[in-house]
């Protein structure tokens, strides 16, 4: 029996079990296997946290030795998908475009899902770097496999060992967005495995989804904001003129949170800390009166529902002051959310069932045919 009743979005309806993470929207808090993000985000390392959702406990000394070398040991690049990446850049396509080429011009065929997840979480990173070095006319730098992640990360950017601040800012970034329940990138990996189809195929559409401005694409609209803002010193002026245009505040609303992001809170913690290690130069001051005023505008503007900071904003603030072009924050969140994807895909082929919703038929009905030559 067909439930005809519609759910636009798929919203509040739960489609599958996960016992990865959890979000209680009303409460603001999100849980990674049990583990609230601030303490994660507090505590962990990227690579710690990789274990944690992918075995479901920490790991020991010698267990997080052995992952971090297997995972250092998966950077590089195959030659298709660097020759792949030079062309693209040649063409200035899009960097999601080209994340979603890198990925998907990758052979992993035959492989264990769990070795594919492996490697995707380990060659996403090599795949944003060496584009970027691409389309600033420079060669790739190669990843070094004694470098944490994050920090291999920063150094395939410039080809210099980034200081320890900057590297603990960006850990604490990917370990805040590693994973968030059944995000729309998420839903769309998954929906590709459950027609029991490759992980290299599932990556390649979440990454499609994760572009778009109402999901992983808007900290680049909010650094724009934020630096007109710090220009023209009025938060007020710009979040007014965005509402009464009719616009969306970018960084701010949820589709589950109704109270501000548990990962808002993080990111603002580790973007003030950034600002004081940088003497005051990140955008941190200007961020924090333009949340203040944004939250107090919104509420005015929509009081039936409370539409609060979310992950987005301080993450324009955080990417920013550790020197990620604009360019890249939506690929450097496809860098980490890599982990929630796979993770998600290997839960869904542990017992796939075929996403497969279905749609209110609005269009017409009873119509004939008319040959071409009376149309
Ligand atoms: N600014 C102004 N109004 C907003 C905003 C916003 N940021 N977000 C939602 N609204 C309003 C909508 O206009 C709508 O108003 P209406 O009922 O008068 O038409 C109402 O709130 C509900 O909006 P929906 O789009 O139905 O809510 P939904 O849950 O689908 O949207 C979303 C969630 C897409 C994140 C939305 O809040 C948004 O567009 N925010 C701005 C973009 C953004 O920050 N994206 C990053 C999201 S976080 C992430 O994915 C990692």
């Amino acid at each position: 029996m067909v439930d005809n009743s519609l759910h636009r979005g798929v919203e509040d309806i739960a489609v599958t079990e996960t016992e990865l993470s959890d979000i209680d929207g009303e409460n603001g808090s999100l849980i990674i296997r049990g583990i609230p993000i601030k303490v994660l985000a507090n505590n962990a390392t990227f690579e710690e946290c990789c274990y944690l959702l992918f075995n479901d406990r920490l790991p020991t000394e010698t267990q997080l030795a052995t992952f971090q070398k297997r995972l250092s040991e998966h950077r590089q690049l195959p030659d298709r998908v660097s020759t792949l990446l030079s062309r693209a850049a040649a063409e200035a396509v899009h960097p999601m475009d080209a994340v979603r080429m890198g990925v998907a011009a990758l052979d992993l065929d035959g492989k264990p899902p769990a070795e594919q997840a492996v490697r995707l979480v380990a060659v996403l990173p090599t795949i944003v770097a060496a584009y970027w070095r691409y389309r600033a006319g420079e060669a790739p730098v190669e990843p070094r496999t004694e470098l944490r992640h994050a920090e291999n990360y920063l150094y395939m950017h410039t080809g210099t060992e980034p200081e320890p601040a900057v590297v603990d800012a960006l850990e604490a970034y990917l370990i805040a967005v590693i994973d968030h329940g059944l995000n729309a990138s998420t839903f769309v990996a998954r929906s590709i495995v459950s027609t029991e189809s490759d992980l290299v195929s599932a990556i390649t559409g979440a990454v499609g989804a994760l572009k778009g401005p109402r999901h992983g694409g808007a900290p680049g609209p909010v650094l724009e904001t934020l630096r007109t803002v710090a220009t023209t010193g009025s938060p007020t002026a710009s979040v007014e003129s965005v509402l009464e245009s009719g616009n969306r505040l970018m960084g701010f609303g949820h589709r589950v949170y109704r109270t501000r992001d548990p990962r808002a809170a993080v990111l603002a913690s580790v973007a003030e800390r950034l600002d004081t290690h940088t003497d005051g130069s990140t955008l941190f001051e200007t961020a924090s009166s333009f949340e203040a005023v944004a939250r107090e505008k919104l509420a005015a503007h929509h009081p039936d529902r409370r539409l609060e900071t979310n992950v987005e904003f301080y993450t324009a603030v955080v990417l920013d002051g550790i020197d990620i072009p604009p360019a890249l924050f939506t690929p450097t969140f496809a860098v980490s959310r890599v982990v929630g994807w796979t993770t998600h895909c290997l839960e869904e082929l542990e017992d796939p069932k075929l996403v497969r919703p279905t749609a209110r038929y609005t269009g017409k009905r009873d119509r004939g045919w008319t040959p071409r030559s009376d149309r």
